[in-house]
């Protein structure tokens, strides 16, 4: 399967990243903004769920109107800072379970280490947004995948905010079946690992612990 990376060059999703993209926008402005473009991103990461007709009566008539089909869902932050995109993306789909990954990474060599993992029972019957804000050496999203597709996870979506041209290569390298939804590509990492120009830390910057 060919490698897909959607980037959702919206003047909305724009606008909203280069404010949270500033270094001077603080904790609790980032995190209402990181709610707004979850939405967006939303949008398009389920852009695929099917829907089914079904008979309603407006106040002028009856229809065969559009409803979700009723696909499961299950959202999973990488956590800290996927969990800036939970709170948008259960607006939209109030009904989806959420499912955490603890990874961190090991500063030395950038690898990601598993320290929590919990997800519903039936991952196989369901579609798994992977929500990991910064795609960065992508270590973390590649070792989130790969246990869900261990754990029985068959149709997988990596939602993000920001990704670096090394993290999608790694990424699609490990994972070649995942679409990667993105809101935009940055120009590369620095040699601590991190996104430029990027946004810093993003969990920091959410939780407010810088
Ligand atoms: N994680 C972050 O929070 N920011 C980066 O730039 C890279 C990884």
């Amino acid at each position: 399967m060919s490698a897909t990376v959607a980037v959702v060059d919206h003047p909305l999703v724009a606008h909203k990243l280069s404010l949270i993209r500033d270094k001077t926008t603080p904790s609790v402005q980032f995190r209402q903004l990181l709610r707004e473009i979850s939405l967006l991103l939303g949008y398009e990461v389920l852009r695929d769920l099917q829907t089914e007709l079904r008979d309603i009566e407006t106040p002028l008539g009856p229809m065969r109107a559009p409803f979700l089909k009723g696909k499961k869902l299950v959202f999973v932050p990488v956590l800290r800072a996927g969990l800036g995109f939970v709170d948008g993306l259960l607006e939209l789909v109030p009904s989806a379970r959420v499912g955490h990954v603890g990874l961190y990474r090991e500063p030395d060599t950038l690898t990601a280490i598993e320290y929590y993992f919990k997800m519903p029972d039936d991952l196989s019957e369901r579609l798994v947004i992977v929500c990991d804000p910064m795609l960065a050496t992508g270590n973390s999203a590649i070792a989130a995948v790969a246990r869900l597709k261990e754990t029985g996870a068959r149709e997988i979506k990596l939602l993000c905010l920001l990704a670096a041209p090394e993290g999608i290569k790694a990424f699609h390298e490990a994972h070649p079946d995942v679409v990667i939804v993105t809101a935009a590509i940055d120009s590369h990492l620095n040699e601590h690992g991190y996104i430029v120009p990027g946004l810093g830390d993003a969990g920091d910057r959410l939780f407010g612990t810088k």
